[in-house]
């Protein structure tokens, strides 16, 4: 049988059936799907049974993948695969973590909208994140499809914020949170990175805001006129209207597209429940100003 694409909502979020994502997958069903996934931006397969290998071989057909940021800490000790994100509230020991921990605090800036690694020059293209184990109670992940909320925007907008590139740094998110615990080799590895704060997307020609709690600065604009726009544009984004939520069932894995969507995670009992959630990330082609033909204000850092 081959695969099926069910809409979740109209046009943002779709389900995948019919498909078993631990077998090699035909030629006809990867075109399906990756034009269900530049039509929606939002893709759910459920009740997938995978191995890491397996997540990694799918999310792979993207394109190549990031490594996790956890390896700029020398003293890391990583429970999964160093090619996936471990966005669980387990320690190395598979044990929900502890109230102070590290690990703990700066995962909590996943509640905070975004979209994954708008801090790194080139930043991520799609996410594929698995479920393993999910709470029985909150832990939802809700997502901005940023096409709608761009074609939402004033015109005058639109004019004012065409061209302008923001400057993102995981150190403004954490900030956010009051989490400023990082060594000297992470402030080093991970430099700010300018990102066009209005992309174009290739397959379609769509436009999209651009934007993420990593976000701090405007070139070009005075430090609180630049946060005050960025701050309006999250919060015109963010409006339920352009948002889904996703309720996690075991086993789901879901994909979406970073370059045209927001996310973040709700909350939930952390230290009671197991949520064991991880995500293979594939890196975009270039950075988003060199996509959009914009000069980048801050030399390339890798
Ligand atoms: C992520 C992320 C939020 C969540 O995997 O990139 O931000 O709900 N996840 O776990
Ligand atoms: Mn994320």
């Amino acid at each position: 049988m081959s695969a099926a694409i069910w809409p979740i909502t109209e046009k943002f979020a779709a389900e995948v059936g019919d498909i078993d994502l631990s077998q090699p997958l035909p030629a006809p069903d990867l075109d399906t799907i990756r034009a269900a996934f530049d039509t929606y931006a939002v893709l759910v397969f459920p009740d997938q049974r995978l191995s890491t290998e397996q997540h990694l071989d799918f999310a792979r057909h993207f394109g190549p993948l990031e490594t996790t940021i956890a390896k700029h800490r020398a003293d890391a000790k990583l429970r999964v695969d160093e090619e996936l994100a471990d966005v669980s509230n387990l320690n190395e020991k598979n044990e929900v973590w502890s109230e102070t921990s590290r690990q703990r605090m700066f995962s909590l800036g996943n509640r905070l909208w975004h979209s994954d690694s708008t801090f790194k020059y080139v930043p991520a293209y799609a996410s594929a994140l698995y479920a393993r184990s999910i709470p029985p109670v909150g832990g939802h992940t809700e997502f901005v499809d940023m096409r709608a909320a761009y074609d939402a925007l004033p015109e005058a907008t639109k004019r004012r914020i065409n061209g302008l590139v923001a400057e993102h740094s995981i150190f403004t998110s954490r900030a956010k949170l009051g989490f400023t615990d990082f060594s000297a080799e992470e402030r080093a590895a991970m430099p700010p990175a300018p990102q066009a704060m209005v992309r174009t997307i290739p397959q379609t020609g769509r436009k999209c805001l651009y934007l993420a709690s990593h976000a701090g600065r405007v070139f070009g604009l005075a430090d609180d006129e630049g946060r005050e726009l960025i701050e309006s544009l999250m919060a015109h984004a963010t409006q339920r209207a352009f948002v889904y939520t996703h309720r996690w069932r075991t086993n789901d894995l879901v994909i979406w597209d970073n370059r045209q969507t927001l996310h973040r995670g709700a909350a939930f009992d952390d230290l009671r429940w197991k949520r064991d959630v991880q995500r293979a990330t594939v890196k975009d082609v270039a950075n988003s100003c060199e996509q959009e033909g914009i000069a980048t204000p801050i030399q390339a850092a890798g």
